[in-house]
């Protein structure tokens, strides 16, 4: 009897009864089967229950959550990242309970400091965790409307195309323009006639991060006079710009030596210094930001240099950090391999000598494995299992068989 119910279970679909023969697939177990079709309407079914659910009850983000998901992602950075917790939920809230006989200010944000130290890494770790459109966007390939290249509208496209063309959760996303210290003026008293790269494009966000109705091809694509426009309104979109200044410092520098002149008090040694947490929105427009731009940033918040400790725990700590990536890169051909801590630290050294922030990591790295990831054949045809890298092996690497 049980060996008959097995049978016809292995050979029809025990929820629409269609034989094997007539569906695609029919998986079965010991006294049940379940065809292709009833999957996918299963699977079907159960994200329209979850995509109900998740309507009715809107995420809310709270700082200190936000801050924890940071935290997995990103090392140090404290302030930047308690900033920017607070920002997207405020921008949440705005969103979500809008006042009734109040303006409310957007709380846009602008994020400085040095190369590799994380502002990018931070504005995508925030992508992950929400469910409003995010995009990056990179200033460097925007122009003025008119020019070649892409209009600041097209930033808007994205994140319509990000929100699967809904024009109303578009107008809640949020945008990390990258790189926007590449927009500035060049030279403080350049007052050419338009300056396609820099000061053009900044007047030409003005009206975007301050709030206008833009129109945008629905696709995302570029502007094409034949097919039709969607209006989209940027009043609650979320502007968060991000750059590395290099020569801000200096700027800041100049300014806080000079006010302490005559009064003896301010000896700075430290060449390296960084005086970015000082920063004044007059330094910002010295810079050749222009200062209605920075007035539309009411945040401004730096991210420093990291230090040698924090270098080794972008190595070892965080989530899909560079050791382990190179880990499974040599367990794919049945390697062990495995880093001493002095190495690590020999790593991280060196990478603070490149000034180049967590970036010179990964290049440290592969020139330390180099040798190894080019001889994988020979280390498999000497049975090699494990490869352990010490000290030794980072200042000189050299294959080890
Ligand atoms: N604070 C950090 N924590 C963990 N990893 C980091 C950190 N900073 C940098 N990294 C690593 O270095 C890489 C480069 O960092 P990121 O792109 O965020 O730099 P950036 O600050 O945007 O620099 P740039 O001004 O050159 O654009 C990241 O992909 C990440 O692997
Ligand atoms: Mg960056």
């Amino acid at each position: 009897m049980d060996t008959e119910k097995e049978k016809a279970a292995a050979t029809t679909c025990s929820f629409c009864g269609k034989n094997k023969n007539s569906v695609k697939l029919l998986v079965t177990a010991t006294t049940v089967a379940i065809c292709n079709e009833c999957i996918e309407f299963c699977t079907q079914t159960i994200k329209e229950h979850e995509d109900e659910e998740s309507k009715n009850s809107p995420k809310i983000y709270d700082p200190i959550t936000i801050k924890t998901h940071l935290d997995e992602h990103v090392i140090g950075q404290e302030n930047a990242k308690i900033v920017l917790s607070v920002a997207i939920a405020n921008h949440y809230k705005r969103i979500t309970s809008p006042p009734k006989n109040l303006e409310m200010q957007k709380g846009n944000v602008l994020l400085i400091g040095p190369t590799g130290s994380g502002k990018t890494l931070l504005a995508k770790s925030v992508a992950r965790l929400l469910d409003v459109p995010f995009i990056v966007a990179d200033a460097t390939s925007l122009t003025e409307a008119g020019y070649v290249g892409d209009d600041v509208e097209s930033m808007i496209s994205m994140l319509l195309a990000e929100a699967k063309g809904d024009v109303a959760l578009a107008e809640r996303g949020i945008v990390f323009i990258d790189e926007i210290d590449k927009i500035a003026r060049k030279g403080e008293s350049a007052n050419i006639s338009r300056d396609v790269s820099g000061e053009g494009v900044q007047q030409a966000l003005l009206k975007l991060i301050e709030g206008t109705k833009c129109r945008v091809q629905p696709s995302g694509g570029r502007k094409h006079p034949s097919s039709e426009m969607t209006v989209v309104d940027t009043r609650n979109i979320l502007f968060i710009a991000g750059g590395a200044f290099v020569g801000l410092n200096d700027i800041i520098k100049r300014r806080s030596k000079g006010s302490s002149l005559g009064f003896g008090a301010q000896i700075v040694s430290a060449e390296d210094k960084s005086f970015l947490s000082e920063v004044i929105p007059e330094d910002l427009t010295k810079f050749g930001m222009i200062p209605e731009f920075v007035g539309r940033f009411a945040t401004t918040i730096n991210v420093d240099d990291l230090t040698k400790d924090q270098l080794i725990k972008v190595l070892t700590d965080i989530k899909n950090n560079f050791i382990d990536q190179y880990k499974y890169l040599f367990e794919l051909d049945g390697i062990k391999l495995s880093f001493n801590k002095d190495a690590i630290a020999q790593i991280a050294e060196n990478c603070l000598k490149l000034k180049t922030g967590a970036r010179g990591l990964q290049s440290e790295i592969e020139r330390v494995l180099l040798p190894h990831m080019f001889n994988i054949s020979k280390y498999k045809e000497a049975d090699v299992k494990k490869i352990n890298i010490n000290q030794e092996l980072v200042d000189n690497p050299k294959v080890i068989i």
